[in-house]
């Protein structure tokens, strides 16, 4: 197959749909070793990017501007992506509002392949979906066409498993699956993805699999998150901390994988992907359980923060009614400024319902938009200032940094500490009520 050869020889012309958290990084990575166009449909977006302006945390503009100068390029419309040997998919794969699969986005991607779809080329989906999705969408796209996937056009999926923030893994030393639509298709996708994939690139037997393995470990993940969420609510009626539990349990050098409680999951992901499955599995006459009890259980926590708050305040003498809360992190994991599907926004949405005044600070996330409002980050110093009660949802590193001598003597009556940032007792002795989950 041509195409192999183009690879091989960093020849091949690679064009990725969507640059968002997914196709950004992975565009540039491609870019430092061939010819890389990337297409954003959103007109913002691909304004900044051309003039060499990056609004990912993870993507520094000093790199984008340098590969903006050499191998990458922004494309104006979709039709400047037909010369590529190789296209990846990387839109999202929202929910609509009965929690079914929004697959507009990728209707609307395969819209473009079948445009610039032709023979040789290696079309790729990285966009998290149910099992049979490329075939469903792409495949059809392909045929649309007039050619034959997997004979024309090799076909795969390969999932995305970036994980925004994390200065550990990243693309180059995170282990990446492909799985085509035949042999020949997974055989080019993978060696396509280790021309930049260092940890090694696992080849599965079909696009199915592939679609169903970043399904697993996502729903891995909510439903073991779920678990100690609702352990956590046991222990803390038992006076027992589930952190230190976690800590013990986790020296046992098998079988146990420490998950953590908290006010919920975020993302794009977890609280999501599982969905797509659920989905897929009743047309299948199966209801998956798990799935939906684990979305349950981490949902109902953000309204045990909200219960959390309203007792801590009325430990320490101070009416709800009257008080001010101040929501410590907008964004749904640490070190990030991504508030999809945050908690914070339902917390700040029940709270507002029951105390005076919500504020709210986020070192990295500028604001939030909950069903009503938008709220606007303000500066620590003033929040520390005007709250009665602080409720910690992220582990920022900024909050582990704080002491309890940042909180004596100032308005602060209340602490609520979903993520174990600090010592209760500690809390205690400066005069302040302190709540944590789990704990
Ligand atoms: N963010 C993560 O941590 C992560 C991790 C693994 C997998 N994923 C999956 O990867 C996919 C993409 O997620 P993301 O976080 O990058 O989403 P994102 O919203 O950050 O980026 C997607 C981009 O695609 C653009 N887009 C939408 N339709 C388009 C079209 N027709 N043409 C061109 N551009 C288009 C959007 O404007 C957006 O900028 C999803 O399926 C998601 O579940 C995300």
């Amino acid at each position: 197959m041509q195409i192999r050869k183009a690879i091989e020889s960093s020849k091949a012309r690679i064009g990725v749909v969507g640059l968002g958290y997914v196709g950004l990084p992975l565009a540039l990575e491609f870019a430092r070793k061939f010819s890389v166009i990337g297409y954003e449909i959103d007109d913002r977006k691909r304004e900044m990017l051309s003039s060499g302006k990056s609004y990912l945390d993870d993507v520094t503009s000093e790199v984008l501007a340098e590969l903006l100068e050499s191998s990458f390029t922004i494309a104006e419309t979709p039709s400047d992506l037909k010369d590529c040997d190789v296209l990846i998919i990387c839109v999202p794969t929202p929910v609509d509002s009965n929690g079914d699969p929004d697959l507009s986005y990728i209707r609307r991607s395969s819209e473009i392949a079948k445009e610039i779809a032709h023979r040789g080329m290696l079309i790729i989906l990285e966009s998290t979906s149910y099992p049979g999705t490329t075939e469903e969408f792409l495949g059809t796209a392909i045929k649309d066409a007039g050619l034959k996937p997997g004979v024309d056009v090799a076909l795969a999926f390969s999932p995305e498993r970036v994980d925004p923030g994390n200065t550990k893994y990243n693309i180059r030393n995170t282990p990446k699956v492909v799985g085509g639509v035949d042999r020949r298709s997974t055989e080019v996708a993978a060696a396509l993805y280790s021309t930049i994939v260092e940890a090694g690139v696992i080849s599965v037997n079909d696009c199915r699999t592939a679609e169903a393995t970043k399904i697993v470990e996502n729903i891995f993940r909510g439903v073991n998150i779920a678990l100690i969420n609702e352990l956590a609510l046991v222990f803390e009626k038992m006076n027992i901390n589930t952190w230190d539990v976690v800590r013990a349990a986790s020296t046992k050098p098998f079988a146990f994988l420490a998950h953590y409680p908290g006010p919920g999951v975020g993302g794009h992901c977890i609280p999501l992907d599982p969905l797509y499955l659920s989905f897929k599995a009743r047309q299948y006459g199966i209801e998956p359980r798990f799935v939906e009890l684990s979305r349950e259980v981490n949902e109902s926590m953000k309204r045990h923060t909200v219960e959390l708050v309203t007792a801590a305040l009325e430990a320490a003498q101070v009416s709800p009614r009257s008080a001010t809360v101040a929501v410590m992190g907008l964004a749904y994991k640490k070190n990030i400024s991504d508030t999809r599907e945050s908690p914070s926004t339902g917390i700040i949405e029940m709270l507002s319902a029951r105390v005076k005044d919500v504020v709210v600070h986020d070192p990295f996330a500028i604001s939030i938009t909950t069903s009503t409002r938008r709220y606007d980050s303000e500066p620590l110093a003033k929040v520390l200032e005007s709250a009665d009660c602080l409720v910690f949802i992220t582990d920022h590193d900024e909050y582990t940094k704080l002491a309890p001598s940042d909180f004596a003597g100032k308005r602060v009556k209340a602490i609520v500490d979903t993520r174990n940032l600090f010592d209760g007792e500690e809390i205690s002795r400066i005069g302040v009520e302190y709540r944590g989950i789990g704990k």
